[in-house]
């Protein structure tokens, strides 16, 4: 499958047309933003990790049942992936206080939930992504409600999965982003990715974060953070 012209440059992704309507390639690169881009880098490596990990954690879903955009990995950075039209929201499970709910609620980090929660972004880049219910989705015309439930139900069921996953390896996941999008049938599956950046993972035992968060909160060591997790996650295959 050979690239075509370029559809789109994103803040950690490339998309390219294929010469099937129905397939895209996306090209993983190493730039790292934070704060609605306000932060800038470059993290060595990242494009490689996060597209390998994506695809091996995607492939490991649909072996459960839940459809997502894989199609398959062509390359170090690139996957071929199938076209949808993204859903404007992004979506947020939890199962440990962090980050904007520690912030916005008032509450320490670290403090686990009885039940993982879900949180709607509307995912506007000019508005900042702000937070909405499932009310103002609809209002808004982002998604029906037979949508939204189908994304709610798979959300959680991917939290179940990725957790005992985790786990086996040594690794909380504390929180994580997910972005959903319909094929030209109006199929929901999961697209974007699953990646360090777009998760919280902690080591179990220490707490070391093994995630983009060393990256926006300047700890250090973000590169080694990286090439540490993808470590866990490939060990145990
Ligand atoms: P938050 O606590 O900052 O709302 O982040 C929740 C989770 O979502 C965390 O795992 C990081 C991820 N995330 C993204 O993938 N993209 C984003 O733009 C933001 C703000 C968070
Ligand atoms: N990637 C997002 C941005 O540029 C935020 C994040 O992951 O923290 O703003």
């Amino acid at each position: 499958m050979e690239k075509r012209e370029q559809l789109y440059e994103g803040k950690a992704k490339k998309v390219y047309a294929t010469d099937d309507p129905e397939l895209l390639i996306v090209s993983y690169k190493d730039d790292a933003t934070a704060f609605n881009g306000l932060k800038k880098g470059t993290i060595t490596g990242k494009g490689v990790i996060n597209n390998r990990m994506s695809n091996a954690l995607m492939a490991r879903l649909e072996k459960t049942g839940i459809p997502t955009h894989f199609v398959k990995e062509l390359s170090e950075r690139d996957t071929l992936v199938k076209r949808v039209r993204i859903v404007p929201l992004e979506v947020i499970v939890r199962n440990i206080s962090a980050g904007s709910f520690s912030k916005r609620y008032g509450v320490p980090e670290g403090i686990p939930f009885e039940e993982p929660t879900i949180e709607f972004s509307y995912k506007n880049d000019s508005l900042g992504d702000p937070l909405i219910n499932t009310y103002h989705a609809l209002a808004l015309k982002l998604a029906t409600k037979a949508e939204i439930d189908t994304i709610k139900d798979y959300a959680f069921r991917i939290n179940d999965e990725l957790k005992a996953i985790w786990k086996k390896r040594g690794v909380t996941l504390v929180d994580f982003k997910l972005e959903f999008g319909r094929l030209s049938d109006g199929t929901i599956v999961l697209a974007d990715e699953i990646s360090p950046d777009t998760c919280r993972l902690w080591d179990s035992e220490t707490g070391k974060k093994l995630d983009k968060d060393r990256f926006r909160r300047d700890l250090g060591g973000v590169e080694e953070a990286y090439a540490e997790i993808m470590e866990r996650l490939e060990n145990e295959e």
